[in-house]
């Protein structure tokens, strides 16, 4: 038994927690209610590389605007583009649409199965667990990067996770219950999110202290072990703030595919590693009498960090083609990236060029 405790006795002491502490989320469903697969299989798209506070709005707006997957499904795509703009990842916003088709084409009916939900576009092994278990109350066990850090504690597990998976799974099955799966995989996400942290663990707060060999070690933190860091490499760019006396500025759609796919930009060249000083005007996609402004932008990304040379010119009379006027009041819903709405504030704060 890798744990000081039989599996059971953690699984019963993880759900007495959850019935005093769960976190009132508000995809959750209420006490005694049945909980919706379409709201479990939104809110779990949208917490895909999210925190609960940075999905909640998200949530918010997408179920006021699609209180159903129909809706959804029926709504343009670039209006569910520009509805994700800000949060990241949008290669979710995508499958999350496609998905929404795929569903509403079967009679608006999510599978319950696991096998059946990893069919749809955008969920992954983690997805079709929780949706399973929290939807459709399946003994399926979604293991993400939180769960495998509680479970590598309990189970003093010192290796790397990405290293250990197979001990990792293994061990977390044992551990899920035949019934009220879904709470389960909740409680661990609770308490993973605000007791068993990546740092400084609150073991004292813990309901598995007990049959944690990880609390019972000196240094709990130590486990799981953290992989080799990689440094991100620098990456340079520019771009290119073309605005009308009234503040009017040209934009264009991203190509649907690749990093930031299908959203907004304020127009640019191509991204390299490089040095920003090398970065000039002549990366313009049309000409204009274009002013380096003082400060570049920048952004990390989860495999490199960016820093963008910002230009600012008059906008031509005629937009170039492809691209469109963006009012300055139209720039939260017109669904730029969390970069590009940067650069846009940014170059606005200069003035009128
Ligand atoms: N992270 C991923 N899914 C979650 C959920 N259903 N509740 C809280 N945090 C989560």
């Amino acid at each position: 038994m890798p744990s000081l405790l039989a599996p059971s006795a953690l699984s019963h002491k993880t759900l007495a927690w959850f019935d005093a502490n769960a976190r009132a989320l508000p995809w959750r469903a209420k006490s005694g209610e049945r909980a919706d697969p379409y709201r479990v299989w939104l809110s779990e798209i949208l917490l895909q590389q999210t925190t609960t506070t940075g999905a909640a709005p998200y949530f918010a707006k997408f179920l006021a605007r699609w209180p159903d997957v129909a809706a959804l499904a029926a709504a343009p795509i670039e209006e569910v583009m520009n509805a994700f703009a800000g949060l990241g990842y949008y290669s979710r916003a995508r499958n999350l649409h496609l998905a929404a088709q795929a569903v509403a084409a079967a009679g608006g009916v999510f599978p319950s199965e696991e096998a059946e939900l990893r069919a749809l576009p955008g969920v992954g092994p983690y997805t079709a667990a929780a949706i399973a278990a929290i939807a459709f109350g399946q003994a399926a066990t979604p293991i993400d990067g939180n769960i495998a850090r509680i479970v590598s504690r309990l189970a003093g597990f010192d290796a790397p996770i990405a290293g250990n998976r197979r001990a990792i799974e293994d061990f977390a099955r044992q551990l899920t219950p035949p019934r009220r799966a879904g709470d389960f995989a909740q409680a661990l996400m609770d308490i993973g999110a605000t007791i068993c942290r990546p740092k400084s663990p609150a073991c004292l707060a813990c309901p598995l202290r007990e049959g944690c060999r990880a609390a019972a070690s000196a240094d709990p933190e130590a486990f799981p072990g953290r992989p080799a860091q990689k440094p991100r490499p620098e990456k340079v760019g520019a771009v290119f703030y073309a605005a009308r006396p009234n503040g009017a500025f040209l934009a264009r759609r991203r190509p649907p595919k690749g990093l930031l796919g299908g959203t907004m930009e304020l127009p640019g060249g191509a991204w390299r590693v490089g040095e920003i000083a090398d970065v000039g005007p002549d990366e313009a996609p049309f000409a204009a009498n274009w002013t380096r402004l003082p400060e570049p932008v920048e952004h990390v990304f989860t495999h490199f960090s960016l820093r963008l040379a910002l230009f600012s010119a008059a906008a031509p009379v005629a937009a170039p083609q492809g691209m469109v006027l963006v009012a300055p009041d139209e720039i939260d819903a017109a669904g730029f990236s969390g970069l590009m709405r940067k650069a846009a504030i940014c170059a606005r704060k200069y003035g009128p060029p």
